[in-house]
């Protein structure tokens, strides 16, 4: 039972980045880090909030040079991401925050695709990719950024919304998302992570997004439960995450299958593993044993992770066929 086929939905590639790997290819390329080992740089994951974690994830993107850095951060985790049971894989990645740094688009988009390009038959992993716009910069700037990677033909098909959430709404971004919109590409943004259940209700309306990442913070309003429940919105969400950075006191106060119980279209998923404690599979076996999530919850979770993704039609009765089958 420990390896369902499961979709992840909630997936920043740049948060996969172990910290053995930062320090590889900091000595690849002459990167100069703040800490002397492996063990220095871990003592640094400790976090306080959002903020706190993405001080540290943007300052190790440093490392990041060349294609080839970009193709071995993405090898490295799906390789890791098959072996916790993922059969399906919607990886965001920041290109914004490579930009600022002077790496150029094409080697971010070059690196990754060309590992996502053979993930099926390397991995048996299929993938989809999704350039999650910085909601802490100006939109004049994402709307520049998703112009040129639609310029160039770049393999993406969605956009979504990260980075510092409060005081950063949705309806900032309205532009950008209708600009995506027009160009047939899939919305999802993060909303409700920290923010106010006001930020879910904004993502679905101004900027009309298909899925809600994270989505926590809707239990505060009962009236947008029950449209979520009644629109069946895909939320993802993210338990080790949300502890790691303190939107919930502990595993065994968090809310995920109160959600599910409820009716919710909640799947499990990691964020950033490399940073929050572990992959799909170590979520789920932390659910397991902090909140007693059954067997059947599970299968729930797997289910709907598949019938949450992007694939067309035919994929996913393959793997909900997949998961019936595990779970026989
Ligand atoms: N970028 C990477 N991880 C994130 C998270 N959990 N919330 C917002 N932005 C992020
Ligand atoms: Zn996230």
């Amino acid at each position: 039972m420990t390896h369902l086929p499961f979709a992840e939905l909630h997936l920043h590639l740049e948060g996969t980045l172990e910290p053995e790997l930062v320090m590889e290819l900091a000595r690849r390329n002459d990167v100069t880090l703040p800490y002397r080992d492996v063990e220095e740089l871990r003592a640094a994951y400790a976090f306080r909030d959002l903020q706190s974690f993405l001080d540290l994830y943007y300052a190790n993107m440093a490392v990041l040079r060349t294609r080839q850095d970009f193709a071995d951060m993405t090898a490295a985790y799906l390789a890791r991401a098959a072996t916790a049971g993922v059969r399906h894989a919607e990886i965001m990645f920041d290109p914004q925050a490579h930009l600022v740094r002077g790496v150029p688009l094409e080697v971010v988009v070059e690196g990754i695709a060309s590992v996502l390009a053979t993930s099926e038959d390397d991995h048996g992993v299929s993938t989809l990719l999704i350039a999650a716009f910085l909601r802490d910069r100006p939109e004049d700037e994402a709307l520049d950024v998703l112009d040129r990677l639609l310029a160039r033909g770049a393999p993406i098909a969605g956009i979504g919304l990260d980075s510092a959430e409060v005081g950063n709404p949705p309806a900032r971004f309205a532009r950008l998302f209708a600009r995506a919109r027009e160009a047939g590409l899939h919305l999802v943004a993060h909303a409700g992570e920290e923010g106010p259940a006001s930020y879910v209700t904004d993502a679905l309306d101004v900027l009309g997004v298909e899925r809600i990442d994270h989505g926590i913070r809707s239990l505060d309003d009962d009236a947008l439960v029950a449209r979520l429940v009644a629109e069946q919105v895909p939320m993802t969400v993210c338990p080790l995450s949300n502890v790691a950075l303190r939107a919930v006191d502990t595993l065994a106060d968090h809310p995920v299958v109160e959600m599910l119980e409820r009716g919710l279209n909640v799947s499990v998923h990691s964020d950033d593993p490399a940073y929050f404690g572990g992959y799909l599979d170590d979520n789920l076996d932390a659910l397991g044993s902090s909140l007693g999530l059954t067997r059947e919850q599970r299968i729930r979770l797997a289910e709907n992770s598949v019938r949450s993704s992007f694939l067309p039609a035919d994929r996913r009765e393959e793997l909900l066929a997949q998961i019936a089958a595990a779970s026989a």
